[in-house]
C-alpha cells in the first residue's frame, strides 16, 4: 500500500460511483463523483490547496502569514487543512447561515471564525465579504484569497476535476451536472472537458432565489432572495463564474433538494450535503431524456455530516415546514411541540392530592393532565372540571386523585399517522404518545391544530 508524506497528498483523486436505486428506469447511467472523500470531505478541498499554492509560487504568501477568506466553510476547511500541515494563520468570515459543524471544524482546525448577519446586503460593511477585506487591510502578512474571482479556484478544477472525469469515463462522459457557489467547479471542469470534447453537456444546478439562471437567460441581473441550502447560488455575479462553459441551468428548490440529498444516504448509502441534492435533482431531470449512450455524472460537494442539525435531522425539516405531508407522525407532532421547552408530559400520580396535582398543573401552566402509574394511562383531570367540583365541596381538594378523576386518554404509538391523532381527539381531549411501549408524551387538541 501507498503511503502519504501527509494528508494534502490525498486531495483529489476521487471515486466515481453509479446509482443503482434512484436512478430506476433510467436507461442512462449515472454516475456520483465522490468529492465528499477529500480529506476535509468537500470538493472545495482542491482549490484551498491550489489558491495557496499558487499565492506562494507568486510570492504572495510570506512564511507565517494569515490566510483571510469569506467562505461558506467548506473552502475555509481545505485553507485550513493546507494551513496546518503549512503553518499558515487563517481568519475566515462566514454568515449565520452556515452549519454549526462547520464552523465548529473551521475552530477546530486552529482558525479564527468571524461570523456575519446573514441579511447584510451585498457590499455592505457588516456583509462577510467586506468584512474579510476589512480584515485583510487591517492583518500585518495577510493575504485575501477571494475565492470569488481568484483564478487558482476554476484552474484546480481544470487540472484535477476535470481530468479525472475525463479518464474515470474513458471519455465516454456526455453530461456533467455541478452547482454554481463561486463558480470554480463549474467553469474548471467545464472547460476543460469542453475542449476534450464541445459536445458535453454542462449543466448548472441552481437554487430557486439564486441569480444565475434569469441571468444567464436574459442578461437581467435580479435581487437574490433568501434559500436554505448552504454554498450555493449567488445574489452577485462572482467572476469565477464563466457562462460560456454551461449549456443550461436548472433552478431546484429547496425541499426538492433536500429530500433527494435524505433520499441519497437512504437508497445509495451515499451521505451528502444539501447541495449535492440540488446537483442531483437537475441531474435526475436531464437523465430522464437520455438513453444508454449517454452517461451523466453530478458532483457530491461535501459530506451529510456537516449538516446533522440541518436537513439530516427531521426536527429541523419540520421546523423549517420541509417535512413530507403523509410522514407526519404523533412522533413528529410530539417533538415539534417538545421545542418549546416544556416538559415532555406533566402527569399525576393516582395516590396523590388534588391540591397537589392542581399545584402542578398550575407551575406548567396546563390546564389538563393524564394519570400515570407504572407506564399505564389510567384516568385524566381537567382543570376545569376540578374548580367545579371543589366549588361544590371544598374538601375535593383534600381527596386522592383517583377518587375523582375522568376516564384515561387513549394511547397511541408514536408511528401513527397524525390523522389517526386527529380522530382519536374528536372522542378525548387529549392523547398520549408511547414508543415502543414506553409513554413518552401528550399531545392536546391544541398541540395538534398549533401544529396543523
Ligand atoms: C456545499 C457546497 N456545494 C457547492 C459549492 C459550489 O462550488 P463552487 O464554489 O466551486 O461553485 C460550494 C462552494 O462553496 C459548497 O460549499
Amino acid at each position: 500500500m501507498k503511503v502519504a508524506n501527509n494528508i494534502l497528498e490525498l486531495f483529489g483523486k476521487t471515486p466515481l460511483v453509479k446509482l443503482n436505486r434512484m436512478t430506476k428506469g433510467l436507461k442512462v447511467p449515472v454516475f456520483a463523483k465522490m468529492e465528499s472523500m477529500n480529506p476535509g470531505a468537500s470538493v472545495k478541498d482542491r482549490i484551498g490547496i491550489a489558491m495557496i499554492e499558487d499565492a506562494e509560487k507568486r510570492g504572495m504568501l510570506k512564511p507565517g502569514g494569515t490566510i483571510i477568506e469569506a467562505t461558506s466553510g467548506n473552502t475555509g476547511i481545505g485553507l485550513a487543512i493546507t494551513s496546518v500541515v503549512k503553518g499558515y494563520k487563517c481568519i475566515f468570515t462566514m454568515t449565520e447561515k452556515v452549519s454549526v459543524e462547520k464552523r465548529r471544524y473551521l475552530q477546530a482546525l486552529g482558525a479564527d471564525v468571524v461570523i456575519c448577519p446573514m441579511t447584510a446586503k451585498h457590499d455592505t460593511p457588516e456583509h462577510y465579504l467586506s468584512v474579510a477585506k476589512r480584515i485583510n487591510a487591517e492583518t500585518p502578512n495577510s493575504l485575501f484569497m477571494y475565492q470569488y474571482n481568484n483564478p487558482s479556484n476554476p484552474d484546480a478544477h481544470y487540472h484535477t476535476t476535470g481530468p479525472e472525469l475525463w479518464e474515470q469515463t474513458k471519455g465516454k462522459i456526455t453530461h456533467f451536472v455541478g452547482s454554481l457557489g463561486t463558480g470554480g467547479t463549474v467553469s474548471g471542469t467545464g472547460r476543460y472537458l469542453k475542449e476534450k470534447n464541445p459536445n458535453i453537456k454542462i449543466i448548472a444546478a441552481d437554487p430557486y432565489g439564486s441569480v444565475f439562471k434569469t441571468y444567464k437567460e436574459s442578461g437581467i441581473l435580479t435581487e437574490g432572495t433568501p434559500y436554505l441550502v448552504e454554498g450555493i447560488g449567488q445574489d452577485m455575479l462572482p467572476e469565477n463564474v464563466h457562462f460560456k462553459y454551461i449549456d443550461e441551468i436548472i433552478n431546484i428548490t429547496d425541499k426538492e433538494s433536500f429530500h433527494i440529498s435524505r433520499r441519497l444516504g437512504r437508497e445509495e448509502g451515499i451521505f451528502a450535503g444539501g447541495s449535492t441534492g440540488t446537483n442531483l435533482a437537475a441531474a435526475l431531470r436531464v437523465a430522464k431524456d437520455l438513453d444508454e449512450k449517454s452517461l451523466v455524472v453530478f458532483i457530491v460537494c461535501d459530506t451529510g455530516e456537516r449538516y446533522l442539525s440541518k436537513h439530516h435531522s427531521d426536527e429541523w425539516m419540520r421546523e423549517k415546514r420541509l417535512l413530507e405531508k403523509d410522514k407526519t407522525t404523533l412522533g413528529v407532532v410530539l417533538q415539534t411541540k417538545l421545542t418549546g421547552g416544556l416538559p415532555n408530559m406533566v402527569s399525576a400520580s393516582p395516590d396523590e392530592t388534588i391540591t397537589e396535582a392542581l399545584a402542578k398543573m398550575e407551575k406548567y401552566n396546563v390546564s389538563q393532565i393524564p394519570v400515570v402509574e407504572q407506564n399505564s394511562s389510567l384516568g385524566s383531570l381537567d382543570e376545569a372540571d376540578i374548580m367545579s367540583k371543589i366549588l361544590d365541596n371544598p374538601l375535593t381538594a383534600e381527596k386522592k386523585v383517583n377518587e375523582i378523576m375522568n376516564k384515561p386518554y387513549p394511547v397511541a404509538d408514536e408511528s401513527e399517522d397524525i390523522r389517526h391523532g386527529i380522530q382519536y381527539l374528536k372522542e378525548s381531549p387529549a392523547i398520549l404518545v408511547s414508543q415502543y411501549g414506553r409513554i413518552i408524551g401528550i399531545l392536546t387538541r391544541y398541540d395538534v391544530l398549533d401544529f396543523v
